[in-house]
């Protein structure tokens, strides 16, 4: 008997259902080809459900997802909802009480057209953000005081825990060591101005003295998002706070082609894993046939890599990044000239001919 994965589906709003159903097409063909099965359970979860049923993730729904190997979420989000509401009912949900520790945003340009910085290679933009995924601002301890008052005031803790900082800053450090490119991982954090951060420069330091075949780098947010631009083939293995993670991967994403390519994992190495394009719900484009789904695409690359399928993952990168250095997809955004389907076919045809590395 072929191995057997099972996959939580949430495809979510605006333009996640489309992306999604390109991205569990691949799903079939890859493991077709590749020789598993997977079986996928939707779950119809997103604005349209709580508008009929004012229900944002119902616990039975949140304890069989769970039981999942491993999820594909599209995108959450919708201008009709108050805004965070499902973000946090449903994404922030799943991080936080699945324990998804890391979000890992790899950072890779796949053919130098795409890239809208001059005279950088794919060779220069091919780096990995951890991002953690716990803490921070994102833990919700927020209040508000006198509201709507002249007096008012607002309130949210940006919190790290010890435990929370070195279980990622290690997790960076074997990673950095796996990729074994560089060796370098380089901390990006605000410890000058945010001094709770400090907490993360001791981590990254005691940690670090356990792998003295890395190089310790370190770079301020800021100076981060600088380099990004001017020399990103400086970094190899970057680790960072949940909020300068979730901003300097939208930038990240965009010296790599744009956020249409752009993928992430939410793990918990060894539990139940969440995947999902870094891009949101678009409602703009939503029904349009018009969102790219590679972005989508490549978290279904990177949730076979983190099932052991590590055959099955190379194959659908290796097929997106040949029809993106050939051009027969020419630019990843919503103006590539190709629809949502159009781009998920090629993908499709293509996968085939691809020699499995
Ligand atoms: C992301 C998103 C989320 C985040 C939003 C939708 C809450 O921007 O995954 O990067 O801020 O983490
Ligand atoms: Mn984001």
């Amino acid at each position: 008997m072929s191995k057997e994965y099972t996959i939580a589906v949430i495809a979510g709003d605006g333009i996640g259902p489309e992306v999604v159903t390109e991205g569990l097409r691949v799903l079939e063909r890859v493991a077709a080809i590749e020789g598993f099965r997977v079986r996928t359970t939707s779950y119809p979860l997103g604005a349209e459900h709580y508008l009929k049923t004012r229900e944002i993730f119902p616990d039975q729904a949140f304890e069989e997802v769970r039981q999942h190997q491993a999820i594909l979420l599209g995108a959450i989000g919708d201008p009709r909802i108050e805004i965070g509401l499902l973000e946090f009912g449903i994404i922030a949900r799943l991080r936080f009480e699945l324990d998804l520790y890391v979000n890992l945003r790899p950072v890779r340009l796949y053919a130098e057209h795409l890239c809208p910085l001059k005279d950088k290679t794919p060779e220069d933009v091919d780096f990995i953000v951890v991002r953690e995924n716990t803490e921070d601002a994102y833990a919700g301890m927020r209040g508000f005081f006198k509201k709507g008052t002249p007096d008012e005031v607002a309130t949210q803790e940006i919190i790290f825990t010890r435990k929370g900082v070195e279980r990622v800053i290690r997790y960076a450090f074997d990673l950095a060591r796996r990729r074994g490119r560089a060796k370098k991982l380089t901390l990006v954090d605000k410890a000058n101005a945010v001094r709770a951060m400090d907490l993360w420069t001791r981590t990254f330091e005691e940690v670090g003295r356990e792998y003295p075949d890395i190089t310790r780098d370190h770079a301020y947010i800021d100076a981060a998002c600088m380099w990004c631009v001017k020399n990103p083939e400086w970094f190899d293995t970057v680790v960072t706070s949940n909020m300068f993670g979730d901003i300097l991967t939208d930038l990240a994403a965009m010296i790599q082609g744009g956020l249409g390519i752009a993928a992430s994992g939410n793990l918990h190495p060894g539990q139940v894993s969440l995947f999902e394009p870094i891009h949101g719900s678009a409602p703009k484009y939503a029904g349009k046939n018009v969102a790219n789904p590679l972005a989508t695409v490549m978290a279904v690359s990177m949730m076979l890599d983190n099932l052991g399928e590590a055959r099955a993952a190379a194959r659908i990168e290796d097929t997106v990044a040949g029809l993106l250095r050939s051009r027969r997809i020419p630019s990843l955004g919503s103006d590539s000239g190709l629809g949502t389907r159009a781009i998920g076919d090629l993908v499709l045809e293509n996968l085939e001919q691809k020699a499995a590395v």
